[in-house]
C-alpha cells in the first residue's frame, strides 16, 4: 500500500540557524517513526547543512523549486545536479505560487518534471484550482489539464519517483482548508487522471498528497480519506510542535 507521506515546504523562511535549530528539534521528537516518509524543504541556502545534519535520519530533505537544465549560463538558478549533490532526494514543482508570481507554465514545469526524473528525484507535483476556476466549474479541467501536460513524457517506471500534491489555491495560507469531502473529490479525480494516462495499478500505487491550511486540527481528518496519502503543510511546518503533531496523524 502507499507510505505516507508528510512534507514541511518551509517556502522562503528561515536563516541557517533556525533551520538547524528546527531540524535538530524534529530529528530527535520524531525519530521513531518509521511508517511515515518525513521530508523537509528548506531554502536553497540552508539545504546543505539541513542535509548534513538529517544524514542517516528518517527525515528527507527537499527543493523547493529547480531549473530543468544542468548547468550552464542560467543565472540565479539551481539545478537537479546540484539539488542531488546537496543531499536532497526530493524537489517540488510547480507550486502554486512559483505558477502565479513567477509565471511558471505547465510546459516550463513538465520539463522540470523530466529533468528531476532524469537524475531519480523524488519529484512532489503540485497542481490545484484557484477560487475563481473553482467557482466557473472550470477546476477539473484545470487540474486535468496541469496532471497531464505536468507528466506528459514521464514513462510508467519514473512514476514510482512522482508524488502529485493538490494544493486548492483558495486554500494556501488563507487558514481555510478543503473540506474531507472536497479534498477526497479532488484526489479520487486525480487517481482516475492517472489511470486514463498510465494504468490502475499506476494510479493505485502514486501518492497523492493534500496541501492548503493543514494543521493539527484537521490532519486526521484529511488522513482518513481513503485517496489523500499524506500531506504538504506550509505555516504550521515552521512550528515543531505542529509539524511533529501532523506527522502523528491519527487515522480516526
Ligand atoms: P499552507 O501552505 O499550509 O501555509 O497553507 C501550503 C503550501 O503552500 O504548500
Amino acid at each position: 500500500m502507499r507510505k505516507p507521506l508528510i512534507a514541511g515546504n518551509w517556502k522562503l523562511n528561515m536563516t541557517i540557524a533556525q533551520s538547524l535549530e528546527l531540524v535538530n528539534t524534529l530529528k530527535s521528537q520524531l525519530s521513531e517513526i518509521n511508517n511515515v516518509d518525513i521530508v523537509v524543504a528548506p531554502v536553497f541556502t540552508s539545504l546543505n547543512c539541513v542535509a548534513e545534519f538529517l544524514k542517516g535520519s528518517n527525515i528527507a530533505v527537499s527543493a523547493q523549486n529547480c531549473y530543468p537544465e544542468n548547468k550552464g549560463a542560467f543565472t540565479g538558478e539551481v539545478s537537479p545536479d546540484i539539488i542531488k549533490d546537496v543531499g536532497c532526494r526530493y524537489s517540488i514543482v510547480g507550486h502554486s505560487e512559483r505558477r502565479q508570481l513567477f509565471r511558471e507554465s505547465d510546459i516550463f514545469i513538465n520539463k522540470k518534471v523530466r529533468s528531476l526524473l532524469a537524475k531519480e528525484l523524488i519529484t512532489i507535483l503540485c497542481v490545484g484550482e484557484t477560487l475563481a476556476e473553482r467557482e466557473m466549474n472550470e477546476m477539473y479541467n484545470v487540474i486535468e489539464r496541469q496532471v497531464t501536460f505536468g507528466l506528459h513524457g514521464v514513462s510508467p517506471s519514473d512514476m514510482r519517483n512522482v508524488v502529485v500534491a493538490y494544493e486548492p489555491v483558495w486554500a494556501i495560507g488563507t487558514g481555510k482548508t478543503a473540506s474531507k469531502k472536497q479534498a477526497e473529490e479532488v484526489h479520487a479525480f486525480i487517481r482516475r487522471t492517472l489511470t486514463d494516462k498510465f494504468n490502475d495499478e499506476i494510479a493505485n500505487e502514486t501518492r497523492i498528497i493534500y496541501g492548503g491550511s493543514v494543521k493539527p486540527d484537521n490532519i486526521d481528518e484529511l488522513m482518513d480519506q481513503p485517496n489523500i496519502d499524506g500531506t504538504l503543510v506550509g505555516g504550521a511546518s515552521l512550528n515543531s510542535a505542529d509539524f511533529c503533531r501532523i506527522v502523528n496523524f491519527q487515522r480516526i
